[in-house]
């Protein structure tokens, strides 16, 4: 056990934290993270709570040409899974998907893998997967990058888990795209503390 008393805030790291938001799939470009820099990502993003120490998710990086070419390859699952869709509307939406992940240099996908446990719920351990996806949107921000949490088709599609090869209970949490906003959007609304916090009994 360390022993260790009270640090004083970080400021820089509240207001880091605060200027924090998302940015759309177009606006991300290069540069994106470099081996090392993503390594870093990926320790922070699985530094998480986890109930039983199970590790119940991994990542599977996509980046370079491997992101043409899954991208490509998961249109084409698409349009197998959509074969009764309306012509032009299937041609549209296998367009947006044979682009899905050629925007951003390095695309994570965060897959829930829950572990048999007599400790850990399946939900705690689904939590622990979704603590790891703003980890790791936290992380690419510290490191002075952009990026985005998304799911999308290949999230409920059958044809896309094979694809990635997730087996059992597996499922994608999600979709973390990191590369470099020439533009940062206005940020959104955020929640209003008085509407959704109770100090109990209220
Ligand atoms: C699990 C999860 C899945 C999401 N999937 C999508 C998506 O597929 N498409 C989308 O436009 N936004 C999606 N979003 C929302 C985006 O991440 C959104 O841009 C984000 O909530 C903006 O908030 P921020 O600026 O605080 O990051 C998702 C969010 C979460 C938590």
């Amino acid at each position: 056990m360390e022993t260790t008393s009270r640090v004083p805030p970080d400021n820089a790291l509240i207001s880091r934290l605060l200027a924090r938001r998302s940015v759309t799939s177009q606006s991300l470009s290069f540069p994106g993270p470099d081996s090392s820099q993503l390594c870093q990502i990926l320790e922070l993003a699985s530094r998480v709570p986890d109930h039983g120490n199970l590790e119940p998710w991994r990542f599977i990086v996509l980046q370079g040409i491997e992101r043409e070419q899954a991208s490509h390859d998961l249109a084409e699952i698409y349009a197998l899974e959509k074969l009764g869709m309306e012509p032009s509307r299937l041609a549209r939406f296998k367009g947006i998907i044979a682009r899905l992940f050629t925007y951003a240099p390095v695309v994570v996908l965060v897959v829930a893998s829950p572990q048999q446990s007599t400790v850990a719920t399946i939900l705690e351990q689904h939590l622990s997967a979704g603590a790891v996806c703003m980890n790791l949107l936290t992380a690419v921000h510290a490191l002075g990058f952009h990026g985005n949490w998304l799911s999308g088709w290949i999230t409920s599609s059958a044809g896309a888990r094979g694809y990635f090869r997730l087996h059992g209970e597996e499922s994608f949490a999600g979709v973390i795209q990191i590369g470099t906003a020439a533009e940062i959007p206005h940020d959104r609304n955020r929640p209003d503390l008085n509407r959704i916090v109770t100090y109990w009994p209220g």
